[in-house]
């Protein structure tokens, strides 16, 4: 099973000099548009930013997106790379006569193209909301129907992302329903981050590389450990099945497993961090989803630690996964640019645990040496040769930078 991983990874690593190396020049150069590498030659790393929901749900307004905004820059988001301010949900209010959407009056009395013009003032980028069907989640208009005329007007407010949703669709078919807005967002002739959100149900990582950026690839996240609550899970079920779909991701589209809980009080800190390292071991997007304006100290620490970023955002592009488990000890490591690797040691026990990673887990010869870096401790640990050990706390991890 490593074996293979390896075989696979090293495959990849073998093609993919021509086809990265390639994609990087390209980009110095001038941002790919080629639409048959992949959907739009946006979102060549995991796509970072906030969502209204996970916190607010539908009580969002004008109002806390702008202090979210602000709260954006303040905070150093923004600088460690979160670009996109999405809102979720609810935002709308009914189409006029002619089939145009607007804001809820009197949650947004400013409009979209205000808030957009806000957003872009801050530096950051504008994203929404809407759904494949006649109806969002929310009950809210959707766009079925409305795709071409829904795509202009966000065009218009000037939207950069789109989350679009799988509510009330009926029999539709789901890469079909994909396909016409993404059209109907490339007519328009803007940039639009376009986030496929239909749960996994129809194998998405199977069509939605030349559709869209990003792909939900479960229900939606509750911020508890582990479990499913409904039509929710708890952040380590979400890893577990996003976890086998790797091969599946790459520069421009991503396996989505939901949007981060970090700082909305159902974890401790310690979870927090391994729910944090895991979305970056698997190149997930990085959607902060907690109210950015009143975040604690050890929130900040965990959504701005450069080093785990780093991990996430890394050029190469490919999806970290699990390579060895004995009951609730795991590893999973992530290969990096320039051949180095993340390693993340996992205990989801109840009790401390150590667990050692050797280099040939990670696909390295016994005897180089390589340096090792302590991504949450912030330091290094100087070179080591064969092997790293940490002891874990209960439901944490210890994550590593390996360079060879
Ligand atoms: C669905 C999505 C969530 C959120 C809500 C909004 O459940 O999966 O992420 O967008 O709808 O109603």
């Amino acid at each position: 099973m490593i074996m293979r991983f390896f075989a696979i990874a090293a495959a990849l690593l073998l093609c993919a000099p021509a086809t990265a190396q390639e994609a990087i020049d390209q980009n110095t150069l001038a941002p790919s548009k080629d639409p048959t590498r992949t959907a739009n030659g946006l979102a060549q790393t995991p796509p970072m930013g906030w969502n209204s929901w996970n916190k607010f749900n539908c009580k969002i307004d004008e109002k806390t997106v702008r202090a979210v905004a602000d709260g954006m820059v303040s905070t150093g988001m923004k600088d460690a790379g979160y670009t996109y301010v999405v809102v979720d949900d609810c935002w709308h209010g009914q189409r006029d006569k002619d089939g145009f959407i607007g804001a809820d009056p009197a949650r947004f009395p400013s409009g979209m193209k205000a808030l957009a013009d806000y957003v872009h003032s801050r530096g950051l980028k504008f994203g929404i909301y809407s759904d494949a069907g006649r109806k969002t989640c929310g009950g809210r208009p959707g766009s079925q129907g409305h795709e071409y005329q829904d795509a202009i007007t966000y065009a218009r407010w000037g939207v950069d992302y789109l989350k679009y949703d799988w509510c009330n669709t009926g029999t539709r078919n789901a890469e079909e329903a994909y396909a016409l807005i993404a059209d109907a967002l490339r007519a328009t002739g803007r940039d639009v981050v376009l986030s496929i959100c239909e749960w996994g149900n129809n194998r998405p990582w199977d069509w939605g590389k030349k559709i869209g950026n990003l792909w939900r690839t479960t229900g939606d996240i509750t911020d508890k450990w582990v479990g499913k609550y409904n039509y929710s899970w708890g952040v380590m079920s979400i890893a577990d099945m996003n976890e086998p779909l790797w091969p599946h991701a790459g520069p421009g589209h991503w396996n989505d497993p939901d949007m981060l809980e970090v700082g909305n009080g159902g974890l401790t800190d310690t979870e927090y961090r391994t729910h944090f390292s895991l979305w970056a071991m698997m190149a997930a997007p990085l959607i902060a989803g907690n109210d950015i304006a009143a975040m604690d100290d050890a929130t900040r620490a965990i959504l701005l630690n450069h080093d785990v970023i780093a991990i996430d955002q890394d050029r190469l592009g490919v999806q970290g996964r699990r390579v060895w488990k004995d009951g609730d000890r795991e590893i999973w490591v992530k290969p990096l640019a320039g051949g180095a690797r993340a390693v993340l040691l996992l205990n989801r026990g109840e009790a401390p645990a150590t667990i050692t990673t050797t280099w040939d887990q990670l696909g390295l010869p016994d005897r180089l040496g390589a340096s090792v870096r302590d991504l949450w401790a912030h330091r290094d640990l100087g070179r080591k040769r064969g092997s790293a050990v940490a002891t874990v706390a209960p439901h944490g991890v210890a994550m590593f930078r390996i360079q060879p």
